[in-house]
């Protein structure tokens, strides 16, 4: 850990605060995710400032429609959501990277404060200085770090007396297990007391055939994301990964998501911080889930975790939702 939140002034409304764990982290989970059978690295490695790039890129591609229709929801449905969301609330956004879909809700919910949290360190300094530029007024409160560590953002990061929404778009839920996913919210729940609101994206289930070309892009941005991962374990811990001798691999899981892995092309050995890892060809190490869900399944898990549905918002096709959900009870 570094340490307790230290804040650094960069003007009186724009404040960074670190709250990443070490390095070590990375290189234990990476550790113990290789030694496990199937081996696996947690999808939150991607993004390195590479990686973060990378995934913009993923966002503007033609065969990834969760961002654009996300969007087109958002625009579409902005006074209603605002509305619903309420004037003067402190905003944290988990996952905040390029902060997109936030200035829509900035110009029109008019919050009393901004709290993006994001693990790339230059995308939420790049976001927070763009923000801050258009945004002169708005107290920003930057907090670099892992957004499941919800504990951490506590006063002086948010205010104790003010309602939170913690808005938690792009379907990034989806990449926890069903069963993460369940448990983050119960947190999540807690963390936001009575009267907090929750405002998400989720990706729905849809035909197989247009889930497998997003995650499997003609232009080859979502290989390179994913085989980002092996080039920072280079860069970063010291591994010898041959990325020629690797490729990447998305399909649909009929229990409702897509994975994400990258599969070794030969028998091979790999130097990871001091130690050897063995592979077969074809043995894969999966990067990431990214679960789906229709919209009654999405609030019977919300429901579960003490979240109440208060609204819903779609596309024509379906393709994506955002829901409302509130916390019952007196803070
Ligand atoms: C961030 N997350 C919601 C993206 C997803 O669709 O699961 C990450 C991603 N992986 C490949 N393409 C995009």
């Amino acid at each position: 850990m570094r340490g307790r939140p230290r804040p650094r002034e960069q003007g009186a409304d724009l404040r960074f605060h670190d709250l990443r764990t070490s390095r070590s982290s990375f290189l234990a989970d990476a550790l113990r995710g290789l030694a496990r059978s199937p081996k696996r690295i947690p999808p939150k490695y991607f993004y390195d400032a590479r990686g973060s790039a990378l995934f913009e890129a993923i966002c503007a591609l033609p065969e990834y429609y969760p961002t654009r229709t996300e969007m087109a929801i958002m625009r579409a449905h902005i006074d209603d959501i605002a509305r619903c969301v309420g004037g003067r609330a402190q905003l944290i956004e988990l996952g905040s990277g390029a902060s997109t879909k936030t200035r829509l809700l900035i110009e029109t919910a008019r919050p009393s404060r901004y709290v993006p949290v994001d693990i790339s360190e230059a995308a939420l300094r790049a976001a927070c200085a763009r923000l801050h530029a258009d945004y002169p007024g708005l107290p920003i409160h930057a907090v670099c770090a892992d957004f499941s560590r919800l504990l951490r953002l506590r006063p002086p990061i948010v205010r104790a007396d003010a309602p939170r929404v913690v808005y938690f778009p792009g379907s990034t839920i989806g990449n926890f297990s069903p069963e993460e996913a369940l448990r983050f919210l119960r947190r999540l729940a807690a963390w936001l007391g009575g009267g907090g609101k929750l405002l998400i994206g989720v990706d729905t289930k849809k035909d197989p055939a247009v889930l497998e070309a997003a995650y499997n892009d003609a232009q080859g941005v979502t290989a390179a994301f994913n085989l980002n991962l092996l080039a920072r374990m280079n860069r970063e811990l010291g591994a010898d990964f041959e990325l020629s001798r690797f490729r990447h691999r998305a399909f649909y899981d009929p229990r409702g998501w897509v994975e994400m892995h990258l599969e070794s092309l030969a028998a091979q050995q790999v130097r990871v911080g001091g130690r050897m890892f063995t592979f077969a060809a074809g043995e894969t190490v999966h990067t990431e889930i990214s679960c789906k869900y229709a919209v009654s399944e999405f609030q019977g898990m919300a429901r579960a975790a003490g979240l109440e549905p208060l609204a819903v918002w779609t596309d024509a096709d379906g393709w994506f939702s955002v829901h409302l959900l509130s916390v019952r009870g007196p803070r």
